[in-house]
């Protein structure tokens, strides 16, 4: 893959322009759709031309397609938000329902449903799928599900994810297996299932959420913060792998951030017991270790870094560890 491929064309060569922004992909989502068996380019009997399926773009994601797991609520569904407010259809992949070895509530039916409809009403598509990212099977048909319905996948957010949190030679062994399954095991299982399509399509965006305790070490979230670190090692291998195949992997690594996997008694009652209150644990990160003293980032926060990273400003940019984390990235090694 030739520098010229990763970058945005000047208006003195359309062609290219018109095949980095929307055309490599929509032809090789063709070719990929006509392999599935699906319709994706018509015909014009007139002329003889094969049109392609895609609108011009009007704004930067116009068309294309993103596929985010956990897009139920939180981060998953701010970024999905924010991609389709800037065009893209949606594709949300989502337990929405508990797991007996998760010790807080994940996000329901009701909360699929409504982020679903809340993404249509931004005037894009929107499909949602409850699915686990264990299940590879599931997965493959919902990558499949996507290109016959949307011609090809664009953009994939690898973002669910569940925390975890104690004293570390007390923790159950089905427990520490579910992280690591979910956060670590699932996202290869994600990337695996989209890695055929953007191959064929040469071209894709894969944006993986870690955590600043992917940067860390933490005494209490030992576990999660080792798929974390995990995490980072495998968007880099998958940067590498697919580079050839001008597909980016980045990461981004939020700190405390307002979402219901941060705010639930289990880790609250963990993390501040004579005070498990979301508010008081964040006033006191901020009074003793967060250098910008903002708060937590609402989840819109981090979608718009992760919507940086789909977009053209970071096209040349593949293998990236990207802190959001209220300054505390300023202490990490360089
Ligand atoms: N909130 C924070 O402070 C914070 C900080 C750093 C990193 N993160 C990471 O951000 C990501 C999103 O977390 P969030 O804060 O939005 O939490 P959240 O609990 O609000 O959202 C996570 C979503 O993932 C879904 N999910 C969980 N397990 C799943 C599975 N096996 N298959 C499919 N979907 C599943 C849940 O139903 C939920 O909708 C996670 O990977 C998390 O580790 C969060």
């Amino acid at each position: 893959m030739s520098r010229d491929q990763h970058r945005s064309s000047g208006p003195s060569d359309p062609t290219r322009r018109k095949l980095l922004s929307t055309g490599a992909i929509g032809v090789a989502a063709a070719a990929t759709a006509a392999a599935l068996g699906t319709p994706a380019a018509a015909q014009d009997n007139s002329t003889g031309v094969t049109a392609q399926p895609s609108p011009e773009p009007t704004s930067e994601f116009t068309g294309q397609c993103a596929f985010i797991t956990g897009g139920a609520r939180g981060i998953g569904y701010a970024c999905a938000e924010e991609l389709a407010k800037a065009g893209a259809n949606i594709v949300l992949y989502d337990i929405a329902g508990n797991i007996d070895t998760v010790n807080y509530p994940l996000a329901t039916e009701q909360d699929l449903a409504t982020a679903k409809s809340n993404i249509e009403a931004l005037g894009v598509k929107c499909i949602a799928i409850k699915g686990d990212v264990r299940d590879s099977t599931k997965l493959e048909e919902s990558v499949a599900r996507t290109v016959r319905e949307f011609g090809r996948l664009d953009i994939l957010v690898v973002n669910a994810g569940v925390t975890h949190v104690g004293v570390l030679d007390e923790f159950p062994d089905e427990e520490v297996q579910t992280v690591i399954d979910i956060n670590l095991t699932g996202a290869v299982k994600t990337t695996q299932a989209a890695l055929p399509i953007m191959r064929s399509q040469n071209a894709g965006r894969i944006v993986m959420i870690s955590s600043l305790l992917g940067r860390l070490g933490n005494g209490d979230f030992s576990v999660y913060a080792s798929t974390k670190w995990g995490l980072i090692g495998f968007a880099k291998s998958t940067a590498l792998a697919m580079a050839k195949h001008n597909v980016t992997c980045n990461s981004v690594c939020p700190g405390w951030v307002r979402t219901k996997l941060a705010d639930n008694d289990y880790i609250l009652n963990a993390v501040s017991p004579e005070n498990p209150n979301f508010e008081a644990v964040i006033e006191a990160a901020d009074a003793n270790y967060h250098p910008l003293p903002i708060g937590a980032y609402e989840p819109v926060d981090i979608a718009r870094v992760v919507k940086m990273f789909c977009g053209q400003a970071t096209a040349m940019i593949t293998g990236e560890v990207f802190d959001i984390s209220q300054g505390q990235n300023a202490r990490l090694n360089a």
